[in-house]
């Protein structure tokens, strides 16, 4: 299983903040924020990770997390992603990296408070298609809102005004190599982005998708808000 962390984009609902340097090496309480997605990883029992990154301060993470022999690792691997294409986009750099396994990717500023490792071996033992990790939110309109039929996904709306459930999804996906094989149909939406829920609704379509809620609490970083949130949740934890 091979694991990809999505630290690409520019950040820019986080200016004058990501004028010099990259969002996900800005501070969440006591650790730069890409830290918290790797270790996720690593707890998750995945050892071979590509980072993917972009901006003016791609160098930085080199300087910061150099081979990744202190998160033991056997080797990080890193890539570029030019501009902002969005999240399918910045994945689909990682095919050569991923070469023919499952994968599972974390973007780069959604932090959790609890292992993932059983949701990770559920889908090792899952096979073959995607799992995505949902989270009951108070504000779902900020992200992928999933509806819901029993134990089935069947729709996920980007963003809706009126979102149909709390239920969102968070930005920790499992999927098997044919992703790339989607990503590669996909089209630009409204905002110009390769969109990861366009993706997911291609599982979906394909009746090869399974979720779980995540368990703990989970929170993104991006904006002013969530950024102060995701610092206080994690000294509490810390305390
Ligand atoms: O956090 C979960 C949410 O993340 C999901 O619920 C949404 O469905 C999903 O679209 C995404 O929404 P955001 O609008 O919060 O994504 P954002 O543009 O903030 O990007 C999140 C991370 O993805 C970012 O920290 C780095 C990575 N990324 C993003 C873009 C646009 C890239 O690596 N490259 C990109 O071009």
């Amino acid at each position: 299983m091979k694991g990809v962390i999505l630290a690409g984009g520019l950040g820019t609902r986080l200016h004058p903040l990501t004028k010099i340097t990259n969002k996900h090496l800005l501070p969440i309480y006591d650790k730069p924020m890409v830290y918290y997605p790797l270790e996720t990883l690593v707890t998750a029992g995945i050892d071979d990770i590509l980072l993917v990154t972009g901006g003016n301060n791609a160098g930085d993470f080199l300087r910061l997390l150099g081979n990744g022999k202190e998160f033991g690792l056997r080797h990080l691997n890193y890539t570029y992603q030019e501009g902002e294409g969005g999240i399918a986009e910045a994945l689909s750099l990682a095919e050569y990296f991923v070469d023919g396994e499952p994968m599972v990717v974390i973007l780069g500023d959604n932090i959790v408070e609890k292992s993932i490792k059983s949701a990770v071996d559920n889908f090792r033992e899952q096979g073959s298609g995607a799992k995505i990790l949902l989270k009951r939110v108070e504000d779902p309109q900020r992200f992928g809102v999933a509806e819901l039929d029993s134990d089935r996904v069947v729709n996920i709306v980007e963003k809706p005004k009126e979102p149909e459930s709390d239920l969102i999804v968070t930005g920790i996906y499992m999927y098997d190599p044919s992703v790339f094989d989607f990503i590669k149909k996909l089209e630009p939406s409204q905002r110009g982005e390769l969109e990861i829920t366009d993706v997911n609704n291609l599982f979906i379509g394909r009746g090869n998708m399974t979720y779980e809620i995540l368990d703990g609490w989970w929170t993104d970083a991006g904006t002013f808000e969530s950024l102060y949130h995701a610092s206080t949740l994690v000294a509490e934890k810390n305390l």
